[in-house]
């Protein structure tokens, strides 16, 4: 133990990520659009009028007002921030809701793993309810647990990553409706890919925030750059964990410029779409296959018992994925991202080697 941090740290991990490099990478659920080759020209115009020597900028005000209309609903700037991808800002918000030592979040599990690193870090402890074996959940159980007093924050994955599934609304609202004392939190990292979102409700209710991520739909991993939307009220209150100058200029600027560029990335989360379609009926039809619908740009499958030893044999052919077997309701599950034509044939190709087909 090193007592010169937090005691409670002292048990944690890192937020260390440990995917294999290889040629196709198929784990992390990103795109294989760069965006800085699609929109180069015009990010390095618009930076010849930003001066990186002064902290202000006037794009900051640009790219609240182009957030905000993106997001659409009657969204006003003031209902919006934003952070070093969507990690970042769950990390504030969580950051934001802890009181003191008892102080929890309610989430279900399996899902989005770094909820319980971000958690770590602030003192926010966290606790789980488990999926039933078709990823549906007991709501009376989930509100149940999030009522407890100390519970500051009841987190909802939609779609849910890594099982690819989306909650019904009125299941969602449901929760919303029963915890008016809670911030309820809907992770909508994935929402392009369903085009389902409860970003019309925030009106309605004033204990919802919304997270999305410039890393999935607008192709920027790489960049980190993601948002929160809720009330006014709700923003202001967050907003004062946050650093005055929090997120780069840079990041900014290219943010702005693919915000300018919609309809490039929406045809990128169709064809994505498409691709999820065509290599989900292709490995369903596999003798000895499990794959579960999906509603992001990932697929997750099972082979069974082989599942491990296709992952290393995958890796041996310069394709990663993701191994998301941890938890009981995904035992042997494999998660493969729909990056690009090429990867997806490259890694049915593959399996079918594999399973000598
Ligand atoms: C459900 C979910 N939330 C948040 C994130 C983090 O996104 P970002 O890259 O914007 O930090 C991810 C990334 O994979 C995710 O799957």
């Amino acid at each position: 133990m090193n007592r010169l941090f937090r005691s409670d740290l002292s048990d944690k991990l890192p937020a260390i990520i440990s995917v294999p490099q290889r040629k196709r990478m198929m784990c992390l659920n990103e795109s294989c659009l760069d965006p800085y080759q699609a929109i180069k020209d015009q990010f390095l115009h618009r930076m010849e009028d930003i001066r990186l020597n002064r902290y202000l900028s006037p794009i900051t005000q640009d790219l609240n007002d182009k957030l905000a209309q993106y997001a659409g609903c009657g969204i006003s700037p003031k209902q919006v921030i934003w952070g070093n991808g969507a990690d970042d800002v769950l990390y504030h918000i969580f950051l934001s809701v802890r009181e003191n030592a008892e102080s929890f979040a309610v989430s279900l599990a399996p899902s989005y793993f770094d909820y319980k690193t971000f958690c770590d870090a602030v003192g926010l402890g966290i606790k789980f309810q488990d999926l039933e074996e078709d990823f549906s959940f007991d709501t009376a159980k989930y509100i149940e647990k999030a009522k407890d007093p100390n519970c500051k924050l009841a987190i909802l994955c939609n779609p849910n990553n890594p099982t690819g599934n989306l909650y019904s609304k009125e299941q969602l609202r449901t929760i919303v409706d029963a915890l008016p004392e809670k911030l309820v939190l809907i992770d909508e990292t994935y929402y392009e890919f369903s085009d389902t979102s409860f970003l019309g409700e925030l009106d309605q209710h004033p204990n919802l925030i919304l997270t999305r991520s410039f890393s999935k739909a607008f192709s920027g991993a790489g960049l980190r750059f993601g948002y929160a939307l809720s009330s006014e009220e709700n923003i202001y209150e967050l907003s004062k964990v946050f650093q005055t100058f929090h997120t780069s200029i840079l990041n900014q600027a290219f943010a702005l410029t693919i915000l300018e560029n919609v309809p490039l990335f929406c045809a990128q989360v169709l064809k994505t779409i498409d691709m999820r379609t065509e290599m989900y009926e292709k490995l369903k039809a596999i003798p000895g296959m499990r794959v579960h619908p999906s509603h992001t740009n990932f697929l997750t499958f099972t082979i069974g018992e082989r599942s491990h030893e296709l992952f290393e044999y995958l890796k041996d052919n310069e394709i990663a994925l993701r191994d998301v077997g941890a938890h009981p309701r995904l035992k042997s599950c494999l998660r493969a991202t729909l990056s690009c034509e090429e990867d997806n044939d490259a890694l049915y190709k593959a399996i079918l080697a594999f399973l000598k087909l």
